[in-house]
């Protein structure tokens, strides 16, 4: 296959470690802090973690340590939704197992967690590393969205690690991932197996963090990625002067990757699903509030802008919440009715008996082609599909609807064409940027230590990233520390907390403040495509949002 001349450079660049990790493993030390505990609900947690909660935060250190040089084997997955980086986590590990131990064994298991409970895996040599380096994607292994949930996947997963003699099991995943590898090494330990389990942070949707996770990985590239994308928008808004451009983020729940995109490049209006839902909003006020714009901009001449929209908003949006959640509870246990109904207007007729007279306005009051998104697939969960809604057009079609009336009632003199926009998939897999490229390695190599460490049940933590990486600390942090109980499908059950949009944090105030003037006034800013060479200050920035984190306060 032929290679990029890029690409053949990037697997060239050598990522950076933290000081306490770039040294022989004889000069890696490991420190163990106090006894930790969940995020709340303690007991119940402690009751269902028998064995592994509790644990101490685990920091590594210069220092001298003569353990960690055991020939390891080890199972390696990448789960869930594609994030730049994950190969360097994969590379980061491999090293790492084969400087403590140079006949060291590392498998990739093949499409996700079915690849453990199926048993599909594949000996990663070192020419297979070699050709993955500093790349994005997941294609080294594949990856995959099943659970390991019922007994007997619980059972097959323990039967794959015992057939291959693994001593562990790393798990690249985001929240929910995560918690399927708390509740893995629980059950290894609770039928007597001895082999370990450790996660590491990924996901570009940002939402797995809190004091010790600063970010997951993959977020920084996908919102540059993005950045790029929407500054090129905004630069031909501002030149033809003609169009809005509506540009819908992934970002299935939380609202982290609009804001940094919107930190970035200063849209008009940017959507912040949590302060949505905080405020009450309906679909008509948010309609409203991005129609304030057009108009007070139409007013200045200026037939243009930018609109981000977090793609999981529909989902905190009150009206529309209330028609999800309706249309949710009609369709469960009618499932095969609900396919059978042929046409759009069937489909209508048959949800008007079985829901509440406001929810079927809010429906009727939609565009027709995109009511029916509404109506369409559930997940195997029975949640809507969010990133299949298209809500750029919803929007369009709504404040197309308002500016009519507005022009009606003398208030709108502008002009409105629109185009609409869907950054997603086109961030997931971009080469890494030099910040996710050095992060995942360093994660790859936190996971080998602790595993030479003999522990289990930890996520794999890299601290102070907005540091030069020389100075970053590395360690592990106990995945029950992270860990609340939430209701779901009707039971309560331990989970990994996500992290929302912090209304009270720094990276929102910050926004808040500017806002109103973005609104009216053209304030883009350009951030460009990634630097992967050249001055640190181009190459090695971090996020918007992590620095202002950082900084702290409101
Ligand atoms: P993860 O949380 O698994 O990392 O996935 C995130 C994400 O990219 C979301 O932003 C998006 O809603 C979803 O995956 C799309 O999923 P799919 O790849 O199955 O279309």
């Amino acid at each position: 296959m032929e290679i990029s001349a890029f690409q053949k450079a990037r697997y060239g660049y050598v990522p950076k470690l933290p000081a306490s990790l770039s040294g022989p493993v004889d000069r890696i030390a490991v420190e163990f802090g106090s006894r930790t505990e969940a995020l709340s609900d303690h007991a119940e947690i402690a009751k269902i973690f028998k064995h592994t909660y509790g644990k101490p935060i685990v920091t590594f250190t210069e220092g001298k340590n003569e353990n960690l040089g055991r020939r390891l084997k080890v199972g390696v997955i990448l789960s869930g939704g594609q994030a730049p980086g994950g190969h360097n986590v994969i590379a980061g590990l491999f090293d790492g197992m084969r400087k403590g131990c140079p006949e060291s064994e590392l498998y990739g298991f093949l499409g996700g967690p079915a690849g453990l409970i199926e048993n599909r895996a594949k000996l990663l040599s070192a020419e297979i590393i070699d050709g993955f380096r500093n790349t994005g994607g997941f294609d080294i292994i594949g990856s995959g969205r099943t659970k390991i949930e019922t007994p007997e996947q619980f059972a097959a997963s323990l039967k794959t690690a015992t057939l291959l003699a693994l001593d562990a099991i790393v798990i690249i995943g985001g929240d929910d991932s995560n918690t399927n590898a708390a509740l893995l090494a629980e059950y290894f330990l609770e039928n007597g197996s001895g082999i370990q389990v450790i996660g590491c942070p990924k996901t570009i949707d940002g939402d797995l963090k809190n004091r010790y996770i600063e970010t997951s990985f993959g977020f920084d590239t996908a919102c540059k990625t993005y950045g790029e994308l929407i500054g090129n928008l905004a630069r031909d808004a501002a030149s033809a002067r003609k169009q809005w451009h509506f540009v819908r983020l992934m970002g299935r729940a939380a609202s982290h990757i609009a804001l940094e995109c919107a930190l970035q490049t200063r849209p008009n209006v940017c959507l912040i699903s949590e302060e949505i839902e905080a405020r009450g909003w309906s679909l008509a006020e948010v309609v409203d509030l991005i129609c304030d714009s057009i108009v007070a901009r139409a007013e200045n001449g200026e037939n243009f802008g930018i609109i981000l929209i977090p793609e999981g908003v529909v989902e905190f949006i009150q009206d529309v919440k209330r028609l999800i959640g309706e249309l949710n509870e009609a369709i469960a246990g009618n499932e095969e009715t609900v396919s059978g109904l042929s046409s759009p207007a069937e489909q209508l007729r048959w949800f008007s008996q079985k829901i509440s007279a406001a929810a079927f306005a809010t429906l009727s009051a939609m565009p027709p082609g995109i009511a029916g998104e509404f109506l369409a697939d559930r997940d195997p969960h029975g949640n809507v599909q969010v990133s299949k809604i298209r809500t750029e057009i919803l929007l369009i079609g709504m404040v197309e609807a308002r500016l009519r009336k507005l022009r009606q009632e003398g208030r709108y003199r502008g002009k409105f064409t629109a185009q609409s926009h869907f950054l997603g998939y086109e961030g997931r897999c971009a080469f890494p940027s030099n910040f996710d490229a050095d992060y995942c390695y360093a994660l790859g190599h936190a996971a080998f230590v602790l595993i030479a460490s003999g522990l289990t049940g930890y996520l794999s933590s890299i601290r102070r990233l907005t540091s030069p990486a020389e100075e970053w600390t590395a360690g592990g942090v106990p995945l029950t520390m992270m860990m609340n109980l939430e209701r779901r499908q009707g039971t309560f059950k331990p989970v990994i907390k996500k992290a929302l949009v912090d209304l009270a944090g720094k990276p929102f105030a910050v926004f808040a403040a500017a806002r109103k003037t973005w609104s009216v006034e053209t304030c883009y800013r350009f951030p460009g495509a990634i630097q992967y060479y050249g001055p640190p200050e181009l190459c090695d920035e971090t996020s918007v949002t992590m620095r202002l984190e950082a900084e702290g306060g409101s």
